[in-house]
């Protein structure tokens, strides 16, 4: 059975991919710092039948992004990383002007230099999987200037700048910045609290994610509401 480590999948878009992928066979590493809800979500994700090895940790701990792989090396290797646990640098957001600049770093060491660093870490499995694919979850603020959603913003823009380079630099592997487009989930009430509006629920967005994995479009980077058109 093909393995996926997922970050980030205790709730969100994380845990929607990981039952989308565990209703299709795959074996699941996942994380989440908090270790209650991560393991909730584990038991739900293993009635679909598949192996799930569920370690809390914080993917900027380098010790756990090793505790990360070595656990898919026991489940068979790496076919797909999804570098999607995310911080925001400053809940709610606020203007550059206030940002401050401990929020930016703790944005940049989670989204862009613990997604690097699990990438390094997994690679040579990847490299071996024969269809590895690697998935940087991005955002529409990497490529919009939103007012408060600059130094998210930026990390994100970072980490699409990585994948498009992982992309050149590893040709045997598929590499995809994934703009998931607006969710209605946590990290987006922390980000914008007095936002009510209602938001499409992170399951309707993973058919675009899936869609990837089948048809194995070019490395590069994909908006979900393109993928999604006419599936
Ligand atoms: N929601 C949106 O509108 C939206 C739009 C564009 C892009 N995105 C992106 O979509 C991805 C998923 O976000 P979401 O909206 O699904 O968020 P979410 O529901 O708040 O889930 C975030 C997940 O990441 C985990 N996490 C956060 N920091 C972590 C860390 N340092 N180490 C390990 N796990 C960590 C959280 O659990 P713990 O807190 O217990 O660690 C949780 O499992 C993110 O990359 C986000 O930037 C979201």
């Amino acid at each position: 059975m093909p393995v996926a480590i997922i970050t980030g999948a205790s709730k969100g878009l994380g845990r929607a991919l990981g039952a989308a992928l565990a209703g299709r066979g795959w074996d699941l590493v996942l994380d989440a710092r908090t270790a209650g809800v991560l393991a909730e979500t584990a038991e739900e994700l293993a009635a679909y039948g598949t192996r799930v090895e569920a370690l809390p940790g914080d993917v900027t701990d380098a010790g756990h992004r090793a505790e990360l792989v070595a656990a898919a090396r026991k489940l068979g290797g790496v076919d797909l990383l999804v570098n999607n646990a995310s911080a925001l640098g400053a809940e709610p957001l606020v203007r550059l002007e206030e940002l401050g600049l401990e929020g930016l770093r703790r944005a940049l060491e989670v989204n862009v230099v613990a997604a690097l660093g699990l990438v390094q870490e997994a690679l040579p499995l990847l490299r071996a999987a024969g269809e590895g694919a690697v998935v940087g979850v991005s955002s529409d603020a990497a490529a919009e200037a939103y007012e408060t959603w600059g130094g998210y913003g930026a990390s994100k823009a970072a980490l699409d700048h990585l994948s498009a380079v992982l992309g050149v630099e590893e040709p045997g592997l598929r590499v995809w910045a994934v703009d998931p487009g607006d969710m209605g989930t946590d990290l987006y009430t922390a980000a914008v609290p007095e936002d009510d509006d209602p938001r499409p629920a992170p399951a309707e967005v993973v058919p675009a994610f899936l869609r990837l994995l089948d048809e194995r479009p070019a490395s590069g980077r994909y908006a979900a509401s393109d993928l999604l058109e006419g599936r």
